[in-house]
Parts: C-alpha cells; structure tokens; sequence
C-alpha cells in the first residue's frame, strides 16, 4: 500500500522529527516524510532532515508581509510535495484559522503535556508548580484554539521527587519520541476515526495511552 505523504514543520531541535524519521525507515512503517519545512535557518532539525535525504524548505515569517501570506507559502510548499498529512513537531509560530481549516483532520501536533492540562508554554515548570503526580504528552489534531483538538495518543511519565523542569522534560521528551511515530502509524493505518472532539481507534473510544513507569 503506498506510504501517507507526510510533510513536518519544525522550529528548532527536531528531535521529534528524528523520531520520525527513525520510524520511516524500518520496512512496512505506512507513512514516509517528502518534506521537512522550519520558519527558522538555524533549525537543527534542518541537518537531521538532510542527513535523512529528506527536501526542505526554510519559510522564514519575517520574509513575508502578514501572517496570511506566510501560511499561504506554507501551503503551496506543502501542496507542491503533494503532502497528504502535516506534523508540527516543535513548530513555534501560531497558524491562522485558514491554514488550519484547510488541514482539517489532515494536521497533528504534540504537545508537551498531557492536554487539556497546561496548553501553552513552560509545560513543564507549571505541570511541577501545580504538584502533579503524572506528566506526560499529547498527539492531537489541530484545531483553532491553542493546543486543543482530538487527541490520538497520549504518554505519561512520573513526575518524580528531586525533579526540576529539565529532568522532567528530559523524562517526557523520551515518551514522545514513541507517541509521536505510534500516531502517525495509526493515522497512516486509517485506524483513526476523527469524531466531533475526540477519536475512535480501531473502533474504540481513544485515545491511546503509553504509561511509562520511569
Ligand atoms: C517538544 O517537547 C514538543 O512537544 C514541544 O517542543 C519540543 C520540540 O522538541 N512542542 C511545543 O511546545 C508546541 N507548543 P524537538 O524540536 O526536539 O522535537
């Protein structure tokens, strides 16, 4: 069967996208990247997709003249490789309504949280301020409000004594590098069923969970 055309934007380490990356390399993975685009020159990610012999694309939001404009260029780069699917993986700009509109349920995101707890920024010192037990994060289908939509995939991790938000993070960061290719893999599968504001898997109510112990 031929592989979802999946296109990711990135902002910086790409360390997610390395996790994807890794996954569409092993025989029979359902999705493969045709394209990596970052609004930043100096994205990391940039070298991990070239390395892979993945094309890329820098659409740089200060080239442009408004917010629609750049996501306009987003689009036809994404058009032109003839993506089926985009991942945000680090992508650090705020889309316009259009743009996302126009990826309807053909555009995942993770968040480093188990959403809807800390949307936004600093995940990971607020998930600590507010004394949680269970951190995580969350594969979810992007729609107009930040950081909300079906979730496909969510991991969790302890949040353990003597963390600070680097160690947690760093406890995190591994769980999504194995929730992220879990949710494409399922949503290349057509396993994923998008519902008013949440999923089916495979014809059960998602999403599905990775609990870590440690
Ligand atoms: C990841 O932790 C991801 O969940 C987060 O940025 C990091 C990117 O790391 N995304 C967001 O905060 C989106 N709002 P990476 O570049 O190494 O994948």
């Amino acid at each position: 069967m031929a592989r979802l055309r999946t296109g990711v934007l990135i902002s910086g380490r790409g360390s997610n996208l390395q996790a994807l990356i890794d996954a569409c390399a092993v025989g029979g993975y359902p999705a493969e990247i045709v394209l990596v685009i970052s609004n930043r020159a100096d994205a990391q990610g940039l070298e991990r997709a070239t390395r892979a012999k993945i094309p890329t694309r820098v659409v740089a939001y200060r080239d442009f003249a408004d917010r629609d404009a750049f996501d306009a260029a987003l689009d036809s780069a994404l058009k032109e490789a003839r993506v089926e699917l985009v991942c945000l993986a680090g992508f650090m700009r705020i889309l316009g309504s259009g743009f996302i509109d126009a990826w309807h349920d053909r555009m995942i995101n993770i968040h480093p949280s188990l959403l809807p707890e800390f949307p936004g920024l600093d995940t990971h010192a607020r998930a600590l301020a507010a004394g949680v037990k269970r951190h995580g994060c969350t594969v979810h289908f992007v729609r107009n409000a930040v950081d909300s939509g079906p979730i496909i995939v969510q991991g969790s991790v302890p949040v353990l004594p003597g963390d600070d938000a680097d160690k947690l993070a760093a406890r995190v960061l591994a769980v999504e590098h194995r929730a992220y290719p879990l949710a494409l893999r399922l949503v290349a599968e057509g396993r994923v069923r998008v519902l008013r504001d949440n999923v089916e898997i495979d014809g059960r109510p998602g999403p599905v969970r990775l609990d870590a112990v440690a």
